[in-house]
């Protein structure tokens, strides 16, 4: 099953706000709607975003060059309507990369934009996979041990991408290789994406994992529960401060006082060169009601107000590493996004 494709002239995407109750497809041939799926996330994750921000490009210059009859049709309104979109969610820098590529194919036409969105997704496919290789082998050196136990936050599996996943993906290559223990999901407040979207991931694949309270993980972590924390990344910046769900942080601190490794997963779209420290990346505030309550039912008193940004940063000082799809970073021994090269994919 593929999260979000390109199915018959429109963008096809699993709605993961109906999950873990239902699984269903949208069909999504207007701007307006990708922008609300974006924003209500329907779709959600940074890979995910960044092909949906590509696949929008695509629709939108479909329409222009309909419209126009004749040639490549209005491309400033094209752009106009592109800025719209990469502004639609402010922190996974992957949506404004997505919707900024397919933009450069833009002067050859809709086809072409259409080709470079189609590169984007195939490509994610194959980063998840080998980014599932490079952090398995990674994680049983680190740990020196096989099978591993791992606690992970939100949900970076094959609903945030393509199809695999980026921590979770190195979770699911664990289990595939027999080298998972167990896993320990956070629910993740507010929005439950550990217990709506990763518990339903992991129950698919057959895996072992017992969901964990948010508040109980950095406990658990220190009562050696686990030997490794994933966490995948909205946006990583040039000095390898690395934005993810709220929730990241707490977890850093935790494994750190408990001497276990964290382990960032993300493709190499991730990361923004341009972002020089992590207090420089926007933190989306999505507002006070996803706080007081939960799929339409108050929890707080009426008239409470929340703060609630939806992520936050994990200084690099406290990751002992990054897995892309073609490198490891060991920021722990001192290695820099500058310095590392670039390998080959694997798998
Ligand atoms: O608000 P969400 O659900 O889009 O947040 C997603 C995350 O924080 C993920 O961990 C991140 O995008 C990486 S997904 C592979």
């Amino acid at each position: 099953m593929r999260t979000i494709d390109w199915v018959d002239g429109a963008i096809e995407l699993v709605d993961q706000t109906l999950l873990p109750h239902r699984l269903e497809m949208r069909r999504v041939t207007q701007l307006p709607d990708l922008i609300n799926d974006i924003q209500r996330l329907a779709v959600r994750g940074a890979p995910a975003l960044g092909v949906a921000g590509a696949l929008g490009v695509a629709l939108i210059a479909a329409d222009a060059q309909r419209a126009a009859g004749d040639g490549v049709g209005d491309l400033d309104e094209v752009r106009r309507q592109a800025t719209l979109l990469r502004e639609a969610r402010p922190t996974a820098v992957n949506l404004s990369w997505g919707v900024d590529r397919a933009l450069t194919a833009l002067n050859e036409g809709a086809d072409a934009v259409l080709a470079e969105a189609l590169t984007i997704r195939d490509e994610d496919i194959a980063a998840c996979v080998s980014m599932g290789l490079i952090g398995a082998e990674l994680t049983k050196e680190l740990t020196g041990k096989d099978p591993v136990r791992v606690m992970t936050i939100c949900n970076t599996g094959g609903l945030a991408t393509v199809e695999r996943g980026t921590a979770l993906g190195v979770i699911q290559t664990l289990f595939e290789q027999g080298s998972l223990e167990e896993a320990f999901p956070l629910e993740t407040r507010p929005l439950l994406q550990g217990a709506r979207l990763t518990a339903w991931e992991l129950q698919r694949m057959g895996a072992p994992f017992r969901l964990v309270a948010d508040s109980a993980g950095p406990f658990l972590l220190s009562r050696g529960i686990a030997d490794a924390v994933f966490i995948g990344a909205d946006r990583i910046a040039a000095n390898g401060d690395s934005a993810n769900k709220i929730g990241s942080f707490s977890l850093a601190l935790a494994a750190r006082h408990a001497g276990v490794p964290f382990i960032v997963v993300a493709p190499e779209s991730t990361i923004d060169m341009s972002t020089a420290g992590g207090a420089d990346i926007e933190i989306e505030d999505r507002g006070s009601a996803e706080v007081t309550g939960f799929g339409g039912t108050r929890t707080a008193p009426e008239g409470t107000e929340a703060v609630n940004p939806a992520f936050d940063v994990t200084p690099h000082e406290l990751i002992t590493a990054i897995v892309t799809e073609r490198r490891v970073i060991l920021l722990q021994a001192g290695q820099t996004l500058r310095d590392t090269p670039l390998g080959e994919l694997r798998g």
